[in-house]
């Protein structure tokens, strides 16, 4: 039997509730026919956007959602995406797959979709190919109250209201898609651009700079050192390749067990990441005043066959389930510097939480790894310690606690052994457990959902918990999820 400790008296800090964010670029069939389908669509919707979709995630609280890209963003250019829908232009997605890009979802349409999900809206401004002039204008066309030529253009095109909008991004991959810049380069220009997007009345930007690809510390390092003063939030991004190797990356079903471990132990690689970075960040922020936003991350496989290349699309096993539920631990336990994470992406993209195809859904794994640990969400973080053994080269077990207002404490737990079930035990200490209820994710690890199947993986209750003497046994089965709720 396998021992978790959780000090409820080791009270770390509060789990941002934006790490279970999400990122939708227009890309593939992320935004058209994943998120939005227009008026025309016979399919059930409101203002165009999927009600199917919009109900999944206001189902798991989509705190905050990142758009419109991505290396999509820094060839975006805002003002082609508003006013009325036929004169806007229609241009080409030269990154994504050559296609049409009618611009018939642009600024109001994301508000719209934010509003409808309860979410935060997260706007990436254009560096790469974009003026200052531009960026300041976007951002007084969505929040400036009063007299001027952007919210007069925002009130002919139909919204009378400034919108709220705290997280601006300026710029995204500067060091490769947007932009391949120098990191002095990108720091001195990152201090411009953010010098013209203003705060209008009481609306307070966050600015977010980009940040490191992966372990590029000699980024990390001279962008704090420049522009560390400017920014509220520095971006991280690091995908998982379970080989590794950007021209053949591995089918997303029907992996051997070697891929599957070798994709978590790629995930795994976020504890360092983060730490490294942190550090780095200490040394320029000791007071912790810029957040490290991890806005990409997670699983890149080759596409579907007989998918567009360009469009990303990819299947979502209980292998994903568990890359998720790993890299969410990691951020929970890092809360100090990780105040936001956005899984890349929300609908038919990479590690996707919904699939969608026609009028048909499908929730992934992943998504129901998002379900069981909503609960983190602005909770406070616990101390915990888990004992683990090593499996092809992995710790077995990753747990994280947290407490909410209620005084309820939520567990969750992984055990990545795809092969052997692990009985555990988890003692409390500094508080009383009366009650204690958990939910399951489990299946073999190359398990997925898909449009004929669109249930066969999903969340069960956990059965077989006992409580004594303020030590709670269950067992984890082999390739699970729990949540284990304590009161
Ligand atoms: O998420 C897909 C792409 O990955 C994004 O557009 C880009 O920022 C990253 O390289």
């Amino acid at each position: 039997m396998r021992k978790i400790i959780i000090n409820a008296l080791d009270r770390k800090g509060t789990i941002n509730k934006n790490i279970y964010g999400n990122f939708s670029e227009h890309l593939g069939r992320c935004i058209y026919n994943g998120l939005f389908v227009g008026e025309a669509s016979p399919i059930p919707k409101v203002n165009g956007m999927r009600t199917d979709v919009v109900e999944a995630l206001k189902n798991i609280h989509l705190p905050v959602l990142r758009w419109p890209g991505g290396c999509f963003a820094d060839e975006y250019h805002w003002k082609d995406g508003v006013g009325p829908k036929e004169s806007r232009k229609r241009m080409v997605n030269t990154h994504w797959g050559g296609v049409v890009e009618d611009n018939s979802f642009g600024t109001h349409e994301f508000m719209e979709l934010c509003r409808q999900v309860g979410c935060e809206p997260y706007v990436n401004g254009n560096v790469g190919s974009g003026t200052v002039q531009e960026l300041s204008e976007w951002v007084e066309y969505m929040t400036f109250d009063g007299v001027s030529p952007m919210a007069e253009l925002r009130e002919k095109n139909g919204q009378k209201e400034p919108w709220k909008l705290k997280y601006l991004g300026v710029g995204n991959e500067s060091w490769g898609c947007g932009g391949n810049m120098r990191p002095e380069y990108y720091a001195d220009l990152y201090r411009r651009y953010q010098t013209y997007c203003r705060n209008y009345g009481d609306n307070r930007l966050f600015k977010i700079a980009c940040g490191p690809n992966a372990g590029d510390y000699a980024w990390t390092e001279k962008v704090m050192e420049i522009a560390g003063n400017y920014m509220d939030g520095l971006s991280l991004h690091y995908y998982t390749l379970p080989t590794g190797d950007w021209s053949d990356k591995g089918a997303a079903t029907g992996f051997s067990k070697d891929e599957y471990y070798a994709t978590l132990k790629a995930a795994n690689c976020m504890e360092e990441l983060v730490t490294k970075h942190s550090q780095i960040m200490d040394k320029y922020d000791p007071a912790h005043k810029v957040g490290l936003i991890v806005d990409e991350w997670g699983t890149w496989y080759n596409v579907e066959p007989g998918t567009n290349p360009g469009f990303l699309y990819q299947q979502n096993t209980m292998r994903d389930a568990m890359v998720a539920a790993l890299t969410l631990n990691i951020f929970n336990r890092h809360c100090d510097r990780v105040v936001m994470a956005n899984i890349a992406q929300l609908v038919n993209v990479l590690q996707a939480v919904i699939l969608t195809e026609g009028d048909k859904m499908v929730l992934t794994p992943t998504y129901h790894v998002f379900d069981l640990y909503q609960h983190h969400q602005d909770a406070t973080l616990l101390g915990s310690f888990v004992e683990t053994q090593e499996v092809e080269g992995i710790a077995d077990l990753t747990v994280s606690a947290s407490e909410n207002s209620e005084g309820a404490i939520h567990i969750t737990a992984a055990n990545l052994n795809a092969g052997a079930d692990c009985p555990v035990e988890a003692e409390l200490f500094g508080k009383e457990a009366a009650n204690v209820t958990g939910r399951v994710l489990t299946g073999n690890m190359g398990d997925y959902n898909d449009f004929d199947h669109p249930n066969d993986v999903g969340i069960t209750e956990l059965t077989g918990i006992s409580l004594e003497n303020g030590k709670v046994r269950f067992t984890l089965p082999a390739c699970s999820v729990v949540e284990l709720t304590i009161q």
